[in-house]
């Protein structure tokens, strides 16, 4: 971390979408007694229309915009978790300054745990998966996590989410 990282620097949690982000971000911050911010939420506001509009009306490149402007808003806050969107890492220098700038947390799944954490959840705020469903989406997840994992793996701490991933990252930050 560069030497003017503040002490309690932000945490990132990254990780394909269903990967369980912001609940445990929400539980990470319980715990620790931060605040916790999702990256998707603070854009919808900002924005004042939902990921899925914004996708649909201005497109993705715009969309990768506003995570990099967002993102960087969030930069010397202390004391805060971040449940980044799944895509965020894998744009522009975002891995590289989250990684200067506060504490990463690569939150790992296998495809079929994705697939069957997406398809319990349907949400309307992931436009990228709007209809997939079955092998289409078990086959859209396995090449964007290949294509994913080399940034997401830059992270400074690796957690598997299939057993107790909360009490596994407390144990991880602790020890820092
Ligand atoms: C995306 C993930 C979504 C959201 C957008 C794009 C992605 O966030 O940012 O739909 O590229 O993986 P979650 O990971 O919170 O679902």
């Amino acid at each position: 971390m560069h030497s003017s990282t503040p002490n309690s620097p932000p945490i990132f949690l990254l990780g394909f979408m269903g990967s369980g982000k912001s609940t445990l971000g929400q539980a990470l911050a319980e715990e620790l007694g931060y605040d916790f911010a999702d990256t998707d939420t603070l854009i919808a506001e900002r924005c004042a229309k939902s990921v899925a509009a914004i996708f649909e009306e201005e497109g993705e490149e715009r969309f990768r915009r506003y995570e990099q402007e967002i993102l960087h808003a969030l930069f010397g806050r202390e004391r805060l978790v971040v449940a980044c969107g799944g895509g965020l890492p894998c744009f522009y220098d975002n891995m590289e300054r989250m990684n200067a700038c506060g504490i990463t947390v690569y939150l790992q799944a296998l495809p079929e745990q994705l697939v069957q954490r997406i398809e319990g959840h349907k949400s309307t705020h992931r436009p990228l998966l709007q209809g997939k469903t079955g092998p289409a989406l078990r086959q859209y997840i396995e090449e964007s996590l290949f294509r994913r994992e080399q940034y997401y793996n830059q992270a400074s701490i690796i957690i598997d989410t299939a057993v107790n991933p909360l009490a596994h990252l407390m144990e991880q930050l602790s020890q820092r």
